[in-house]
């Protein structure tokens, strides 16, 4: 898998050719008193804080401050309605319907897969290897002329651990179409960030959520990180307002707090730890997994059961026991100390 990335080339036909939806705040972008180019409300909103106006299409704001947290110029951020829309959109400008496919590598991330079915695209599957690395030789082979992308999730939902540098190293230097990173939960891990490398690899795209460390969820930001080029294809094909005015002030507001999040880290880190020499100690955990995320994945004798006694005291965990490789596993986000307490209490009195 000799790399011979090309942009212009894995990008779909119709889309080199599109004439993108010009909005009124993409055509006027300076300061004026009377806004009549919208078809807006112009007496206001029925809440306290106005929101009558469409947002920065753009997100110029949030953007410059990301990039001085992140150290990533603001040309190479894409911001979207999570990370879940930059997957879709990735896959709406690189992949033919009916003729590309893309490479998973499956336990992971489930929407890779069903964002691939909802876009018509051919999902290729080299599992992890037991230790959940990559399969570096499998991958190889699987790969073939229309494979535009390779989705890697590192740390990896649902295992937790992080994938070898090194093999992520060599498919960004082999592999010709887009290498995907999902970091989502990069805030708990103790591997480095990827987002360092976008001069070194032009085929590389770096997901981030503020879903997850940043506790934001429920304001659904997600962050793309690629070349100038690639960034200009998502801005190409997003919806015009795809971030609502109120998620762009807040998390501006929350992006200040970056001392409380790193607090959150150490602690959600120190409490993951304890949580899992705790469940070490249970008779029926058969296995407890190293995370370098905000969850832990433990092998039992009868996760279903388990599951259901857990639901019965009110305590809600993932039941991944039907997931590949991980058989008679449950998943378990990492909670506040007490209710990390409430688990373990609860599962030692487990019959
Ligand atoms: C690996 C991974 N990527 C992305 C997401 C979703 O992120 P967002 O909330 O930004 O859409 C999740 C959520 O569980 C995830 O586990």
């Amino acid at each position: 898998m000799a790399n011979s990335f090309d942009l212009t080339n894995l990008l779909r036909d119709n889309i080199r050719k599109l004439i993108p939806y010009s909005s009124a705040r993409d055509e006027f972008k300076g300061e004026a008193s009377v806004l009549m180019d919208a078809n807006e409300n112009a007496y206001g909103s029925p809440l306290d804080r106005s929101y009558n106006r469409y947002p920065d299409p753009l997100q110029h704001q949030l953007k410059l401050k990301l990039s001085g947290i992140k150290g990533v110029p603001a040309r190479n951020i894409f911001l979207g309605n999570g990370s879940d829309e930059a997957i879709d959109l990735l896959y709406r400008a690189f992949c033919r319907p009916g003729i590309d496919n893309v490479l998973l590598v499956p336990p992971t991330y489930g929407m890779y897969e069903v964002s691939a079915n909802i876009n018509d695209i051919a999902v290729k599957k080299v599992s992890l290897t037991p230790d959940f690395q990559l399969d570096l030789d499998g991958i190889a082979e699987a790969i073939d002329d229309n494979t535009r992308m390779i989705f890697l999730c590192s740390p990896n939902n649902p295992t937790g651990n992080s994938l070898r540098r090194e093999d992520v190293e060599t498919i960004l230097a082999n592999f010709g179409g887009l290498v995907v990173i999902d970091e989502a939960y990069i805030n708990y891990s103790r591997q480095k960030t990827f987002i360092q490398e976008l001069t070194e690899y032009s085929n590389l795209v770096v997901l981030q959520t503020l879903s997850k460390a940043w506790g934001l969820a429920g304001l659904r930001l997600g962050m793309a990180f690629a070349s100038e080029e690639i960034i200009e294809v998502f801005n190409k094909i997003k919806p015009p307002y795809n971030v609502n005015q109120a998620t762009q002030e807040l998390v501006l507001k929350a992006l200040d707090k970056l001392e409380t999040v790193n607090a959150w880290i150490r602690e959600t880190v120190t409490e993951r730890e304890q949580l899992s020499e705790e469940l070490r100690k249970l008779p029926f955990v058969l296995h407890v997994y190293p995370s370098d995320a905000n969850f832990i994945l433990a092998k039992t004798t009868e996760p279903r059961q388990v599951y259901e006694y857990l639901v019965n005291k009110g305590i809600i965990v993932r039941d991944r026991s039907k997931v590949e490789l991980c058989a008679g596993c449950l998943r378990i986000t990492v909670g506040t100390p007490d209710e990390n307490k409430m688990l373990i209490a609860a599962l030692k009195r487990y019959p």
